[in-house]
């Protein structure tokens, strides 16, 4: 717009010259309310982009929060369901909602978040739940703590060149429900679900687990921008 005022204003004669002082003051005056409307949108643009001030302290704290939450909530999901399949169908029935997918969690998380929550484990039923290079690092110190008699704390680690934050957090066994499954394969695991289990799980490494023991570890990883979304 400001070209085509330049352009006129320098044209021809006086009559001309007239003229495009009379065009000018039009698109002057249409040019001004433009002016304002760009700077409203420069405005905007600029409050959008600000960029948030928030330390590392602030995000690592959040992503415990938030870790915790999820995971607190993981494991309430995954016991009711557990229980209510018991209840309806009977153990072997039940054999397939110990998992996450089986939490309803993973479809309440906003999948624009990007979280990525699992339960892995060195004494894995399903070898999918190995842990990854970043998850064993963890893992293998919250055996250590586990042999050593040590209590292990929820952690926060930086991952993926500081884009993702991995929260951690150990599983503890408990006794009652989870020995229908996890238990001492002759007394407390009924042949049928040894059986059914074996069958499903032919490298099955998650049997004999007494309360105490430690079962495995949450692993939740948050892109750090998420986490920023709610600071
Ligand atoms: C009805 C049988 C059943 C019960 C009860 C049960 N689990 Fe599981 N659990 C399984 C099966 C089957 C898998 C493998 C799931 C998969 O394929 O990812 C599994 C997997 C797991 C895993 C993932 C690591 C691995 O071994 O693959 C953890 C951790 C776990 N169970 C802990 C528990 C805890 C804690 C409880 C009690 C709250 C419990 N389970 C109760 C059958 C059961």
């Amino acid at each position: 717009m400001t070209r085509i005022c330049t352009f006129i204003y320098s044209n021809g004669s006086p009559m001309k010259n007239y003229l495009a002082l009379v065009i000018y003051s039009i698109l002057f005056y249409s040019c001004g309310p433009r002016e304002r409307v760009s700077k409203e949108v420069f405005d905007e643009v600029n409050k959008t982009m600000e960029v948030k001030r928030v330390t590392d302290a602030e995000i690592t704290q959040e992503a415990m929060i938030w870790g915790d939450s999820i995971t607190a909530q993981a494991q309430k999901n995954l016991i009711s369901n557990l229980q209510k399949a018991i209840e309806e169908g009977g153990l072997v029935h039940a054999i397939g909602f110990c998992s996450e997918n089986a939490t309803e969690l993973t479809n309440a998380l906003d999948p624009s978040e990007g979280v990525i929550i699992r339960r892995v484990s060195i004494k894995n039923r399903n070898p999918m739940n190995s842990p990854d290079e970043n998850e064993a690092l963890i893992l293998d110190a919250y055996v250590y703590n586990s042999e050593q008699g040590l209590e292990s704390e929820a952690n926060i680690q930086k991952i993926e060149n500081g884009e993702v934050l991995l929260y951690t957090k150990a599983i503890i066994f408990p006794s009652g429900i989870c020995q229908n499954c996890h238990g001492n394969p002759e007394s407390e695991v009924p042949s049928e679900v040894v059986e059914a289990i074996q069958g499903l799980y032919p490298e099955d490494k998650a049997l004999g687990f007494k309360a105490g023991d430690l079962r495995g570890m949450w692993s939740v990883k948050i892109p750090k921008k998420s986490i920023v979304n709610r600071l």
